[in-house]
């Protein structure tokens, strides 16, 4: 493609390390789309014929045609997909295939392809966080009076249902979402035009390819557009925040199906077993999940450091963008389908969640609770006698409400046997009717909230 300048040709090596076709071939759907509009626009605006740009058009849908058959041959001495694309595009239409790269320079092209690609798998990954979510509120509405302990420290806490546990990462997948949409936003203008990096002479008509593109308008800045891959920090800014988010949730799915914890049950379609010991039952999927975090942040510290030494404008080093970007999200995808897969699948084990739930003294605060409310003890002085109340019966080995009427009163005498009431584990979620609290008929509304929401979309 330079051969006017060059006498001889690359070194092996510097071949190797210089293609990028291996990875960015899977950019050819863009690439295409990208060239068609651009050749459209050179003969609305006259610049090139429109004999040419037919043929330029109808070659290029002849060259994806080969591409989807999988006979497409791809070069590594064209060293990228738009290099073999125009190369093909002449084999295939003769000279007319020369004048599509007219006003037009890889740098831009790329930087077009790659945000089209971006924002393809954004609307892909939107659809996906969707269905996680629905398959979460679906859960959540089953399950919105089943008991559990909520931990802080990994310590029993107190008690919350499993279909509020379960609501907690709806919310998050949707600020995942409203990040999704952001980027989605800022990504959507269009560089093609900018050329190498200064504009071009030709009288093109941006505006024209913008929106033949689907993008809401043209980048200002020529030197920007072709520098610019801040759409791809963000993408990947939004896929690991989700992705840690993801690994939260799947290590809590490691926990809850330990023997020790019990809570919860994937089946066989989600479980692996051990080659030595029979009784196992791992969460493979889960802890997958959880590893996969490592390369979607990953890829975010890899495309930062690529980026923060760069001079405008365009360096071979922005060729580093594609790879950890289109693993990255990929490893979303797959995240998240086998995480609403998991969900979906798993049962909880309402008797060991509610035994567990009672355990540790959960229901200490609704003691405390109770003691300003009928006694009218300051909440620092209540908080006080529970300790005391909870230490007792620690000593005797009970649970709070095992504990005998009289050796609460031996600690505080105005207690009453109504203090019973509040020390039962349905009753302390129960009464946790405060807005975004973990009362039952509150989580049964928010999953209903959530799945009317979800589906009107
Ligand atoms: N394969 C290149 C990349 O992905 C395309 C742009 C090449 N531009 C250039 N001036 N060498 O970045």
């Amino acid at each position: 493609m330079w051969g006017g300048r060059f006498a001889s040709p690359p070194a092996e090596i510097m071949a190797e390390i210089n293609a990028s076709i291996g990875f960015d071939k899977r950019l050819h759907a863009q690439d295409i789309r990208g060239s068609m509009a651009h050749a459209a626009m050179l003969a609305a605006k006259g610049i090139i014929s429109a004999e040419d740009a037919a043929a330029i058009r109808f070659g290029l849908a002849a060259i994806e045609a080969e591409i989807d058959a999988g006979t497409f041959q791809f070069s590594r001495e064209l060293e990228d997909i738009h290099l073999n694309i125009e190369a093909r595009l002449t084999e295939r239409i003769g000279p007319a295939g020369g004048r599509l790269h007219t006003a037009r320079s890889r740098n831009d092209q790329v930087a077009t392809d790659f945000r089209l690609w971006v924002r393809d798998t954004l609307d892909t990954l939107d659809l996906q966080f969707k269905d996680f979510q629905q398959a979460l509120a679906e859960k959540a509405l089953a399950h919105a009076a089943t008991v559990m302990p909520g931990f802080t420290h990994l310590q029993t806490a107190q008690p919350v249902t499993f279909g509020h546990h379960l609501l907690a990462y709806v919310e998050m997948t949707a600020r995942d979402r409203g990040r999704l949409q952001d980027a989605r936003r800022r990504l959507n203008e269009c560089p093609l035009g900018s050329a190498a990096l200064a504009g071009t002479s030709f009288g093109i008509d941006r505006d024209m390819t913008a929106a033949e593109l689907g993008f809401d308008r043209p980048t200002a800045n020529s030197l920007d557009a072709v520098s610019d891959r801040d759409f791809l920090m963000e993408a990947l800014s939004m896929a690991a925040i989700a992705a840690v988010h993801l690994s939260r949730l799947a290590e809590e799915i490691v926990i809850w199906t330990s023997a020790p914890f019990g809570f919860v049950r994937l089946s066989d379609a989600f479980t692996t077993g051990s080659s030595i010991m029979p009784q196992k039952r791992n969460p493979d999927a889960a802890e997958l999940v959880r590893a996969k975090t490592g390369r979607i942040t990953g890829a975010l510290i890899g495309i930062l450091t690529v980026m923060k030494g760069l001079p405008l404008a365009y360096a071979k080093d922005m060729q580093e963008d594609k790879e950890g970007g289109f693993d990255a999200l990929a490893t979303l995808s797959l995240a998240l389908a086998a995480m609403a897969g998991m969900i979906r699948d798993l049962e909880p084990n309402a008797g060991a969640m509610k035994a567990a739930a009672g355990g540790g003294y959960s229901t200490a605060t609704d003691l405390a609770d109770w003691l300003v409310r009928r006694l009218n003890l300051p909440f620092r002085e209540a908080h006080h006698v529970t300790g005391r109340i909870v230490a007792a019966a620690a000593a005797t080995g009970l649970a709070l409400d095992e504990l005998g009427l009289d050796e609460m009163q031996a600690i505080e005498p105005r207690i009453t046997a109504e203090v019973f009431e509040v020390l039962s584990v349905e009753n302390s979620v129960k009464s946790r009717t405060s807005y975004g609290g973990t009362a039952p008929a509150n989580v049964e509304a928010q999953a209903k909230r959530w799945l009317e929401k979800l589906a009107a979309e």
